[in-house]
């Protein structure tokens, strides 16, 4: 289903908003990005607080920002970040992607552009339903 010019517009997208994280306290910039069922890509950056906890990372973000334009169809979910290691969602993020799709591939990079692609029932079995 993801075709590699998909993947490549993902990572793309995703890398060229990790500049913009606020990323004061860790200093760990991470980029994601949302691909819809219309073919459109929404993206997002980690937003760090003061006050820990209310910090908001990047696939959060980035999903947010489409749900305020009324897209909830997604159809992948792209994460990368400035370190060597393929990063993946933390907990929080799962249970929100999880959200939108019990089978979405989520392709998880480094600052290479290498990447795996695991999908978020792998990455979170189990998950809370309220059904
Ligand atoms: N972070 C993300 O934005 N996404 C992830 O998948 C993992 C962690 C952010 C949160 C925080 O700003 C920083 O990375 C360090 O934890």
């Amino acid at each position: 289903m993801l075709d590699k010019d998909t993947i490549d517009r993902l990572l793309v997208a995703a890398k060229s908003v990790m500049s913009n994280a606020h990323v004061p306290y860790s200093s760990f910039h991470v980029g994601a990005s949302i691909l819809y069922e219309d073919g459109s890509i929404e993206v997002g950056c980690n937003v760090e607080n003061a006050s820990f906890g209310a910090t908001i990372c990047a696939e959060r973000t980035a999903i947010s920002s489409g749900i305020a334009k009324g897209k909830t169809a997604i159809e992948a979910i792209c994460v990368t970040n400035l370190t060597d290691t393929m990063v993946t969602p933390c907990g929080i993020c799962r249970q929100v992607i999880w959200e939108f799709g019990k089978n979405l591939p989520v392709i998880c990079s480094n600052k290479d552009g290498d990447y795996k692609i695991l999908s978020i029932s792998e990455l979170l079995p189990h998950a809370f339903d309220l059904d």
